[in-house]
């Protein structure tokens, strides 16, 4: 194939990419921009094996029949409530490529560069092990928190501001030395080194960040893992890489933005740990009140909800677990039937990835536009007369504006309790993935139905009719 077709397909997948991404930015076309996705990869790799590669066909064969049918089967695998620690993983392997890239691009042949053409391709592969190590450790760690392999509490070593400084400037310094800038002289040693430090930051990075602010870490990661495939692409001379790399880095730099801004928390702050760290004790005036829960059953609910002429649901994390959308959608209807008014508000980080709730949501259905942000509906609480929240709990916790002190102060939460009853649908009276106890559930306004949400729910609906 000659070079000119290679170059049309690439300026096609690159199209084909963009306009995933269009599409992936609405419910309503994340569809239309998956298949985008999947055609512009397909079109890539076409013209990369059939265009580019000239060699050892065997050994790219038998890996892509590997990692396809591993692929295939995780993907068959894996439960929704798992896709972001699959995600996690995935990003591991990007950076993981980054590395093996750089390191057998600088051993295994001669650039037969000279001069600056020579510093600037060493800076690049230097660039790219560094992202990629960094990205390839920071998301298995993140892999093992979301996973409860590990704690989602943030640990902190002593000075750690210090330490991520000095591993910075220790990065910094062995750069110099292996682009021959200094008199140490180049050589391997310098990138292996810088290697080790790289895969320190990204633990010291990830272990240091608290529960509620794992959303962030996630789609920094992701970012980090498009600057690995932009740095790889560098070092492999492939425009297309370069380009899918740079897409990939960017949203997801946007996307870590628009994380920062519904935590209401600064980018770098963030980055440098810590949120999340103190007591995680309980709210002040809830242990006074542990007693004063209001339990209900699913007759009583429906009572409720029959009885409302305004119902705003509220989905978290347990929906997902209990894979309750599509019993929600049945109640939607059956309420919507009796001319009451329903909305859903959904939270920027309502479960445990981007976009989770609308997932669900659409593979169950519900109308997109009954579905709106928190920004859109938070205002409305006071003319609400039923919130039902189903398997949340950070997302609706009056301590973020209560407790200055608290694991998740200043993060903009849904105030379901400024409506007329709250009825909290989740198993026990356990925190949310930060941890912190919730004063929701001891008000005066607010009714508690516990149990498996989805069993719960089933409760409910048949009480509806
Ligand atoms: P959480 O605060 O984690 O609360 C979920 C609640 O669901 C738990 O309290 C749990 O209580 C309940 N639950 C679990 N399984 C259930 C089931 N089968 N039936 C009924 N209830 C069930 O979730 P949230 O309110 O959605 O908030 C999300 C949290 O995750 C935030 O802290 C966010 O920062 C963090 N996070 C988000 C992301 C993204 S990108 N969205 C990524 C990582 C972390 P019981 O055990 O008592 O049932």
């Amino acid at each position: 194939m000659s070079q000119g077709i290679v170059s049309v397909a690439y300026i096609g997948a690159t199209i084909m990419f963009i306009l995933a991404l269009g599409g992936l930015s609405q419910p309503e076309t994340s569809r239309r921009g998956n298949y985008f996705g999947m055609f512009g990869m397909l079109l890539a790799l076409l013209a990369t094996i059939i265009g580019i590669v000239s060699d050892n066909y065997f050994i790219l064969f038998a890996g892509i029949a590997i990692g396809g049918s591993i692929g295939l089967l995780v993907a068959k695998k894996v439960k929704m409530t798992q896709m972001p620690e699959l995600v996690a993983i995935l990003h591991s392997l990007v950076g993981l490529a980054a590395v093996l890239v750089g390191f057998a691009n600088f051993i295994g042949h001669d650039t037969g560069l000279a001069g600056i053409d020579k510093t600037i391709h060493d800076i690049e592969t230097y660039l790219g092990v560094l992202i990629g190590a960094l990205t390839f450790s920071g998301s298995i760690v993140a892999f093992l928190k979301l996973s409860a392999r590990i704690s989602g509490k943030p640990m902190l070593l002593p000075a750690r501001h210090w330490l991520n400084l000095a591993l910075l400037i220790g990065a910094i310094w062995l750069g110099n030395i292996f682009v021959g800038q200094s008199a140490l002289g180049g050589g391997s040693w310098p990138l292996v080194m810088m290697t080790i430090i790289a895969l320190a930051f990204g633990v010291h990075m990830v272990m240091a960040i608290g529960g509620a602010d794992m959303p962030v870490v996630i789609s920094m990661l992701n970012s980090y893992s498009g600057w690995a495939a932009a740095a790889t692409g560098f070092m492999l001379n492939n425009d297309l890489l370069i380009v899918v790399g740079a897409l990939v880095g960017s949203s997801g730099a946007i996307l870590s933005y628009i994380m920062c801004r519904a935590m209401n928390r600064k980018f770098i702050a963030v980055i440098a740990g810590g949120f999340g760290t103190s007591s995680g004790a309980p709210a002040a005036g809830v242990e006074g009140d542990a007693g004063n829960i209001i339990a209900i059953d699913g007759a009583e609910a429906a009572d409720l909800l029959l009885n409302a002429k305004e119902v705003m649901i509220i989905p978290g994390y347990g929906m997902a677990v209990a894979q309750a959308q599509h019993t929600v959608h049945e109640i939607t209807r059956k309420l919507r039937e009796k001319k009451i008014n329903v909305r859903f508000a959904i939270h920027p980080v309502a479960g445990r990835m981007p976009g989770h709730m609308n997932v669900l949501l659409a593979e169950a259905k519900v109308p997109y536009d009954i579905v709106f942000e928190l920004d859109e509906v938070n205002d409305d609480f006071p003319e609400v007369d039923v919130s039902l929240v189903i398997g949340a709990n950070d997302i609706v916790n009056p301590a973020a504006q209560e407790v200055p002190d608290s694991p998740i102060a200043g993060m903009p939460v849904l105030e379901c309790w400024k409506g007329k009853t709250t009825i909290v649908l989740k198993r026990s009276m356990a925190t949310g993935y930060a941890g912190v106890d919730n004063p929701l559930f001891y008000k005066e306004n607010t009714r508690m139905l516990f149990g498996d949400a989805r069993e719960s729910l089933d409760g409910v609906l048949k009480n509806l009719d």
